[in-house]
């Protein structure tokens, strides 16, 4: 006697049916690199299909995502003047602030806006708080991020992301906005970062490689988990309303202890490494692209996030968005011919889009 465990995968329907996890649109947020002027939608060498926008041309794009049901967005500048004391990061003027009061005023409520907060694109030493030698001092840091995240919050920020790791910035954080009137502004805290070599082509994106050393005395060693959980316990109680995991691809088995640990919504950050090593092996024509994103998206989700941030966003959506208007286009053809009868119209219809919908079956979640 043995088990038959391929009685439950025979077809699409029958697999669809016991299939453990789902993908949904919402769980989606899309990352932008935003930079002053106007005109400007520069493609990034290290990350082939992301670009630096400027906040005119970026509304254009956050129209085109919305209309893909895209909605959740989160920005980061570029491009800023750098100093020691980073004063740039929390300027009003800034393009990331520039960007969400253009955002807000045109998408209003539509598009949720998130903001990165961390100061090593807007430092001239390239670290994520303030320097002093070699140590990045915490607490003159956490201040300095309290500042840049109220910036924010008041120009339109539904949501900050601080992505530094300095000890107790998401208690200063919260705080800040409180004191502010801002106690609707959420926090989604980066609370298990590790430092990963993972991040290179974003740091050539953003301009935010550090100028000496590296990032191992705030980010977290990649050997470590139980002490993930302790700095989630850590942003937890510090009022986080969100968890990340960062990277994710390598750290499936840290979002699931962190999801069995925590209440909270876990998400995790696909990064530009791992999004940059697949662009790469499909523009060789070594893997089949759609395929293999949409492998790691469910493994994600497998692993337990409940919100994925990743650079695929948009074209995944671009893709099963075809799908589906190659369905209405079908259906309208079909209308046509049948229009005299509107029994067979709808009959025809429905048996069409039965048929798309198992031909397309790994996509079914999203329409
Ligand atoms: C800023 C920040 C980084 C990323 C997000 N916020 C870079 C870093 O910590 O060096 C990485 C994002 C990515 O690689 O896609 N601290
Ligand atoms: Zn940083």
């Amino acid at each position: 006697m043995f088990k038959r465990l391929r009685r439950t995968r025979q077809n699409p329907i029958i697999r669809q049916m016991v299939a453990e996890t789902q993908l949904s649109k919402d769980m989606f947020i899309y990352p932008y690199f935003v930079t002053k002027g106007s005109g400007i939608e520069r493609p990034i060498a290290a990350m082939p299909g992301i670009s630096h926008f400027s906040p005119d041309t970026l509304c254009r794009d956050v129209e085109a995502c919305l209309r893909l049901g895209l909605n959740k967005f989160l920005l980061f500048g570029v491009d800023e003047p750098k100093s020691a004391d980073a004063h740039s990061a929390h300027d009003p003027r800034g393009a990331v602030p520039t960007a969400l009061r253009r955002l807000k005023a045109e998408f209003g409520s539509d598009a949720y806006l998130i903001t990165d907060v961390c100061v090593c694109a807007y430092t001239d030493h390239g670290h994520c708080g303030v320097l002093a030698g070699n140590t990045v001092l915490n607490d003159p840091s956490i201040a300095l991020l309290a500042q840049m995240a109220l910036t924010h919050a008041q120009a339109g920020a539904d949501m900050v992301a601080p992505s530094d790791m300095m000890d107790g910035r998401v208690a200063a954080i919260r705080q800040t906005l409180d004191q502010n009137s801002l106690e609707h502004t959420a926090i989604m805290s980066y609370c298990i970062k590790y430092a990963s070599s993972y991040y290179g082509p974003f740091r050539e994106a953003a301009g935010s490689a550090p100028k000496q050393g590296d990032r191992r005395a705030y980010q977290m060693d990649y050997r470590n988990s139980n002490e993930a959980l302790r700095e989630a316990e850590a942003d937890t109680d510090e009022g986080a309303d969100v968890l990340m995991v960062k990277p994710a691809l390598a750290y499936l088995d840290i979002i699931r202890r962190l999801k069995d640990h925590s209440l909270l919504p876990v998400a995790c950050y696909n990064v530009s490494g791992e999004y940059s090593m697949l662009k790469c092996a499909a523009q060789q024509g070594l893997i089949d692209e759609a395929a293999m994103v949409m492998e790691n998206m469910y493994a994600f989700a497998r692993a337990g996030a409940d919100i994925i941030i990743t650079y695929h966003a948009k074209e995944l959506l671009q893709k099963v968005g075809c799908k589906s208007s190659k369905h209405k286009k079908e259906l309208n053809k079909l209308r046509k011919k049948w229009v005299f009868s509107l029994l067979l119209i709808n009959f025809a219809a429905r048996n069409n889009f039965y048929g798309c919908k198992t031909r397309f079956c790994a996509l079914d979640s999203f329409l």
